[in-house]
């Protein structure tokens, strides 16, 4: 449910002041088109599986051809192989663990038999991020991102990347992971409460949602994703969320899933609470365009819940959001081998399978593309702050302090010059 009665007055006067009366007919008609091309577009991809979901090599990420890339860019969500060469990743998996059985008291969930880590300074952690290759995919990930308006933007350079500390898993096969349904991170309500970053939706909520164009970078740096201060919100931008393998993992082995069409679950997504089912959401009938209608008589935002004092989502649902016929559509990326990496544009919905039914680990660390924004150079400051001390970075809680740890990377890790830009650190080795 979306806790409709917890939803204070003001969102209703967001709501309407988003879309008044007047822009009713067109945003209907454009609600219509849109459910038009989600029958087709959920339909092919429910059809296809996992190799729906674009593959590259590394190596060839300069010679991809523009339809290549406008296919990558649609679908949101893209494997680049080979990023890394399979002995190096495998070597990190063997020093993770190895730091793991050396540090017991470190954080990690299940508590009994930890696999999710939160750790962020180990030495594979490191090394990884401050891999060239690594920075030159997150490099070539934020360039798909334009400005429109041709505006040279201060402090802005998609060329450099900077690093992100995140954290690992280390999945085991068996088990049940539940907490990552179907999800968009980085800021709820934000999308439409927060004006800049209402506008980067803009195209849509005027009804002209097949303008709208996800990598558009502008707003994207005004945008305000945390408005309520939750932790455990990204307060960086990140093009691209991602992952790098660190073994090999197929679909039912406990893998990320997506929604692999970013335009139209934008579209969807931030459309939806305008529109109500005039038949009840169980009906047969629920995803005739015919069954639904305009609606801003409520304050609800469907698959946004309050939390912490704020609000967490969006939760795109089946019950709330039939016409993404998630069950059908949320499609596993398709296996990968140690050292390739997975990216998804940061607002297309993904979940983690539930079951790994695999017979061996899977393992990955969390690392994504991050711009030079003027916001991302002002976190990484601080971000080299937390790691020449030890200390979790700026956007995590302090659980326990990793200088405690034996085996942390250090400033002599990061040795290229690209690499130490990454990291906000002195082009010198200290
Ligand atoms: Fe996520």
């Amino acid at each position: 449910m979306s806790n409709w009665c917890e939803w204070p007055p003001r969102f209703l006067d967001l709501k309407r002041k988003i879309v008044s009366e007047t822009t009713q007919e067109r945003l209907t008609a454009s609600w219509n088109d849109l459910l038009g091309e989600l029958a087709t577009r959920t339909a092919e991809i429910a059809k296809a599986g996992p190799d729906f979901v674009p593959q590259v090599n590394f190596a060839d990420l300069d010679k991809l051809t523009p339809e290549e890339i406008s296919v990558i860019k649609r679908k949101g969500s893209v494997v680049i192989r080979d990023v890394v060469d399979t002995k190096t990743a495998t070597g990190w998996k063997a020093e993770l663990e190895e730091f793991v059985k050396a540090n017991p008291h470190a954080e990690g969930t299940p508590n009994q038999d930890k696999q999710f880590f939160h750790l962020y300074w180990t030495r594979s952690q490191v090394q990884a991020r401050a891999h060239p290759n690594v920075l030159k995919a997150s490099a070539w990930l934020n360039n798909l991102y334009s400005v429109k308006s041709g505006k040279t933007l201060e402090g802005v350079d998609l060329s450099v990347p900077l690093t992100y500390a995140d954290r690992f898993r280390i999945r085991h096969p068996g088990g049940h992971w539940g907490n990552f349904p179907p999800h968009i991170d980085s800021g709820a309500i934000e999308r439409w409460e927060d004006e800049a970053f209402r506008r980067c939706y803009e195209d849509i909520l005027t009804g002209n949602w097949r303008q709208h164009d996800p990598y558009e970078l502008e707003n994207r740096l005004n945008a305000r994703m945390s408005l309520y201060g939750r932790p455990g919100q990204a307060s960086v931008f990140r093009s691209f969320q991602g992952w790098l393998a660190m073994s090999e993992t197929g679909p039912t082995q406990g893998t990320l899933r997506v929604f692999p069409d970013v335009q139209l679950s934008n579209a969807y997504v931030i459309l939806r609470p305008f529109f109500r089912p005039t038949v009840l959401e169980d009906s047969p009938d629920i995803l005739d365009p015919k069954n639904w209608k305009f609606d801003i008589s409520t304050a609800d935002f469907p698959g946004i819940f309050p939390l912490d004092r704020g609000y967490k989502g969006p939760l795109p649902t089946p019950r709330h959001h039939p016409h993404l016929r998630l069950r059908e559509t949320m499609t596993s990326v398709p296996q990968v081998y140690p050292g390739d990496m997975v990216f998804w544009h940061c607002d297309v919905v993904h979940s983690v399978e539930t079951e790994h039914t695999g017979s061996t680990d899977s393992a990955v660390m969390y690392i994504g593309a991050v711009p030079k924004t003027p916001q991302n150079s002002a976190y990484i400051v601080k971000q080299a702050q937390t790691f020449l001390v030890g200390q979790n970075p700026p956007d995590f809680a302090k659980l326990t302090d990793e200088k405690m740890f034996v085996g942390l990377g250090t400033d002599v890790d990061v040795k290229e010059p690209i690499s130490r830009v990454a990291m906000g650190l002195p082009i010198e080795v200290a």
